[in-house]
């Protein structure tokens, strides 16, 4: 087998390296993409031999990857953007995942390594010295996944805000269930528009209308959730990929109010599982606290649950509290948060995770 250095796959990093060491940075790269490609190599840091193969690959994004190292093999996500790589099903020794995917992270400047684990691995995940940040009920048919992290880089595992985003939580939990609404709030502390509320559900006006999206909508959200969000963990501001994904596993819906777009949602669904998270949340500037994202989310969650999937959940921006506090008074349980887990509005922000089992209210 050819002995290889680990060398970095991020044509950025690999620039950086190669140039500082009078190389050519093509050539190198080409013979880095070729040995993690196909061929065999092996992490000369740690002597141990390793195959990683890409399965998808959304360029300057993130790479879908197989990695297969003596006795273990995983599933992972190369996510560049979000600088962190996501282990999402493994078999066989977490530790030599574990360090394989530390000397990766050296290389490819990842800052935080996640792993998804089902509660009967749990132990090997906490041997490696992971963290637990949170839980997604129900993310396994009849079992919850239990996010573990690793920081490579001290410093991105370092919450700024976290005081904020308790008070945030401690505002959100203190909330009726039953109406939704934070009891004792000021009559006049935010102007309401003028909506109906029945049982919790709201009504939207007639000027309002709640649909699926169409491929014809995809120009204009991709120019919506670019004007709403400076920076987002995957590329929505992009017409192509909105199709790509509308074309595959997920479902948009949106608020038009005459003829214009002023909210929009999503649901990611994981058929295999039977789980779907809901995401990609906006509302324009000023059509915000009308009632319009908890609509859109119940109208996904009516899908959702019609097309036979048992749960849902959400990993939203812990800073905001307006998306914190809809997803709280539609009934989802707050089970964590993710400390700098993507970079989302203005740079990398720690991400609250909450759940709801479909069919309960
Ligand atoms: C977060 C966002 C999508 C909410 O959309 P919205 O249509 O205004 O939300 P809703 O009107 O349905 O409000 C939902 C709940 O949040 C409350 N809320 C809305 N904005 C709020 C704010 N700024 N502060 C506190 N509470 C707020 C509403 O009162 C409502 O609570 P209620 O059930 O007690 O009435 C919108 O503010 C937005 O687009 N923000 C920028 C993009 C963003 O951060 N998206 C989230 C990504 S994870």
């Amino acid at each position: 087998m050819k002995k290889i250095v680990l060398l970095s796959s991020n044509p950025k990093v690999l620039k950086e390296k190669c140039v500082s060491k009078g190389n050519n940075p093509e050539e190198t790269f080409f013979e880095s993409k070729k040995a993690f490609k196909s061929e065999g190599g092996v992490n000369a840091e740690r002597n141990v031999p390793l195959l990683l193969e890409t399965k998808e690959e959304l360029p300057d994004y993130w790479k879908k990857a197989e990695l297969k190292i003596p006795g273990a093999r995983a599933e992972i996500v190369i996510d560049y953007y979000n600088r962190r790589i996501k282990v999402m099903d493994y078999t066989g020794l977490f530790e030599e995942i574990s360090r394989t995917l530390e000397s990766f992270a050296k290389v490819e400047e990842i800052e935080k390594i996640i792993v998804y684990i089902p509660p009967e691995k749990i132990h090997e995940a906490e041997t490696c010295e992971y963290a637990e940040e949170g839980i997604i009920r129900g993310y396994y048919p009849g079992k919850n996944c239990h996010i573990f992290s690793s920081y490579p880089k001290n410093f991105r595992g370092i919450s700024l805000h976290k005081e904020k985003e308790d008070r945030i939580i401690e505002s959100c939990l203190k909330m009726d269930r039953g109406t939704g609404k934070i009891p004792q709030k000021p009559e006049n502390s935010r102007e309401k528009g003028n909506w109906k509320k029945q049982q919790g559900k709201i009504q939207l006006p007639e000027e309002y209308t709640v649909r699926p999206s169409v491929q014809a909508d995809t120009s204009a959200m991709a120019i919506l959730y670019r004007q709403g969000f400076q920076f987002y963990p995957t590329p929505i501001h992009m017409e192509s990929y909105l199709l790509k994904t509308m074309d595959s596993n997920v479902l948009y819906f949106l608020v038009e109010k005459q003829g214009k777009i002023v909210s929009l949602a999503s649901a990611e669904m994981d058929p295999e599982n039977g789980s779907a998270e809901i995401t990609d949340c906006l509302t324009i500037p000023y059509e915000r606290g009308k009632g319009l994202i908890k609509e859109l989310i119940t109208v996904l969650e009516k899908e959702l649950s019609d097309r036979g999937f048992q749960s849902t959940y959400t990993l939203c921006r812990a800073l905001s509290s307006g998306i914190n506090t809809a997803f709280a008074s539609l009934g989802y349980a707050f089970t964590g948060r993710l400390v700098n887990n993507c970079r989302i509005m203005g740079g990398f922000e720690d991400i609250n995770i909450w759940c709801k089992t479909l069919g309960r209210e």
